[in-house]
């Protein structure tokens, strides 16, 4: 099996409130997109990466991206991550039949965590995803009235999980999910937040493998903050 890896990275970055996109954004001199990439290299298990970036910045983003070691593609993304990850799939090399879709925003997932997705797949999983238990109580609530919302019910929070990337997918059962749910044109309501529920909407099964905090997701300023912390605690 060979892994073929998408790295998304065309987004804007508009809760991080910066004036670069998110994945441009530099912690301690270092692109988040150049530490994403790089992360997936270090792993033996990926043999090429396709990276994806707004269309405005790919010729930055390859001069960025050439010192890295490695099989390393840059395309432009599309206006929703969905769009995004289905770009990076049609620039997969033809010999990938096993792939990982993760977020240049989870800059610092560790290799083992590649692993695991990884070894997922092999073992015959056709969809991979890495999550945590969620830690929060949860509650179901219903239509506020712009003070507040009543609650419907408190979910019960031992089997709940917070999914993480990279997710792992035998390549066809991925490019399956994505024409489906091309064609069934989602609105932002019902869209799936993730790959792995485009793949869940065409009833293939999806297994979960333990996550890691450190592939965090940067989203807000302070997610931001509590990255460059981890990095000088390291
Ligand atoms: N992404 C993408 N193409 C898009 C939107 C998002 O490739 N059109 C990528 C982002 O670059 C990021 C990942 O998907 O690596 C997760 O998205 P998110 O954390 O929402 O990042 P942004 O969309 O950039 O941030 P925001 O929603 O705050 O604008
Ligand atoms: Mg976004």
């Amino acid at each position: 099996m060979t892994v073929g890896a998408v790295l998304v990275a065309a987004g804007s970055g508009v809760r991080l409130g910066q004036s670069v996109p998110k994945a441009f954004v530099l912690l301690d001199g270092v692109p988040l997109v150049v530490r994403a990439a790089q992360g997936l290299l270090a792993c033996d298990e990926v043999s090429s990466l396709v990276v994806v970036v707004p269309p405005d910045r790919v010729a930055q983003a390859r001069e960025l991206l050439a010192g890295l070691a490695g099989d390393v593609t840059v395309v432009p993304g599309g206006a929703a991550r969905q769009a995004s990850v289905a770009a990076g799939l049609r620039a997969l090399p033809d010999d990938a039949d096993v792939v990982l879709v993760h977020d240049a925003a989870r800059p610092f997932a560790p290799a083992g965590l590649v692993r695991r997705v990884v070894a997922a797949v092999r073992a015959g999983h056709p969809a991979v995803v890495p999550a945590l238990p969620v830690t929060d109580t949860v509650k179901r609530v219903g239509r506020g009235d712009g003070t507040g919302e009543p609650v419907l019910e408190t979910v019960p929070r031992g089997p709940l999980r917070a999914v993480q990337t990279p997710q792992g997918f035998a390549r066809d059962v991925l490019v399956a999910a994505h024409v489906a749910a091309a064609a069934a044109a989602h609105d932002e309501a019902t869209a799936a937040s993730d790959d792995a529920g485009l793949v869940e909407a065409t009833g293939v099964p999806v297994w979960v493998v333990p996550g890691d905090e450190r592939a965090a997701k940067i989203t807000t300023a302070a997610d931001l903050a509590l990255a460059a912390a981890r990095m000088v605690l390291q």
